[in-house]
């Protein structure tokens, strides 16, 4: 595996793998890695063939982070990451420090003006600018033939789908699986910071997705959103350290909002447990 930390090293390299004719998927990740990016990578490897080449990124993104979120506490673990990475079979990882990808006078964002409102946008209204930039940034550097990115980040991956088309980048956009704790908690690496009692609670979310798939399926009719919600928050209501951010339903690829709720429709929420916020989604 090559371990990459400069500009020049990760265009010269990434520009070799493709005169070799094979494919060189990107998988994108924050480093601190978990089941969750290990099984992104073996997707990439299926994608990529034996003798394709598979390029993690491990890079703490400062510009998605909002100013009171939380970017400094955000775990690092390089030495575990590029253990793991080269026991998953990475051939290149790249993992700039923040001077190399933003220099001092970087002032140039690139921004999704749609998908990028709602949800998480509304939430957090500078966060998927800062992805979006940094991805068009990834997607430059590397060249990518594919690049694969998890569905619990369903909304960003709609996001980075819409940029991917909007700006021609000649990518494709592979969304993988959610992997999940046995008892249902997506895997994330913020699922560090709960408490055990938060741990326990934290289950919540995908209660709530269950809970949504069974009353649409036993539904005689299409639900009001509206009723589904209130029945759904009052679910997240019941955990005593849980602060409810949003519950949405949506077309899971336009993402608009959708009023009545049917086989299909797509269902997100975030929850607060203290200072740290889990997001979660599901087909119903
Ligand atoms: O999903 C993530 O880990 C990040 O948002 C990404 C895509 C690596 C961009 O920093």
């Amino acid at each position: 595996m090559k371990f990459i930390r400069a500009i020049p090293a990760i265009s010269r390299e990434t520009k070799a793998a493709r005169s070799s004719g094979h494919p060189v998927v990107l998988v994108p990740t924050m480093g601190n890695l978990h089941a969750g990016h290990l099984s992104l990578i073996r997707r990439a490897r299926k994608l990529a063939g034996a003798k394709g080449t598979v390029v993690v990124t491990l890079f703490v993104n400062r510009i998605q982070f909002g100013p009171t979120e939380d970017f400094a506490s955000y775990p690092r673990n390089l030495k575990r990451d590029t253990a793991l990475c080269r026991e998953a079979g990475v051939d290149i990882l790249f993992a700039p420090s923040d001077a190399v990808i933003y220099p001092g006078a970087h002032s140039t964002y690139v921004v999704e003006s749609r998908l990028a409102k709602r949800m998480e946008g509304a939430s957090r209204p500078t966060h998927f600018r800062g992805v979006t930039t940094v991805v068009a940034k990834l997607f430059n550097l590397v060249q990518p033939d594919a690049a694969v990115f998890g569905a619990k980040d369903w909304q960003q991956a709609a996001v980075i789908r819409q940029m991917t088309t909007d700006l021609n980048f000649p990518i494709r956009i592979v969304v993988a699986p959610t992997v999940r704790e046995r008892d249902g908690l997506a895997l994330s690496s913020r699922n560090a910071y709960l408490s055990p009692a938060e741990r326990e609670q934290a289950t919540v979310l995908y209660d709530v997705i269950r809970a949504a798939r069974l009353a649409v399926k036993h539904a005689p009719a299409p639900l009001p959103a509206g009723v589904l919600r209130r029945k759904l928050s009052r679910l997240v209501a019941k955990q005593r350290l849980a602060k409810l951010d949003y519950i949405e339903f949506f077309d899971p690829k336009t993402l608009e909002p959708a009023k009545r709720i049917d086989r299909g429709t797509h269902i997100a929420l975030a929850v607060f447990f203290g200072k740290t916020r889990l997001i979660d989604n599901g087909r119903l």
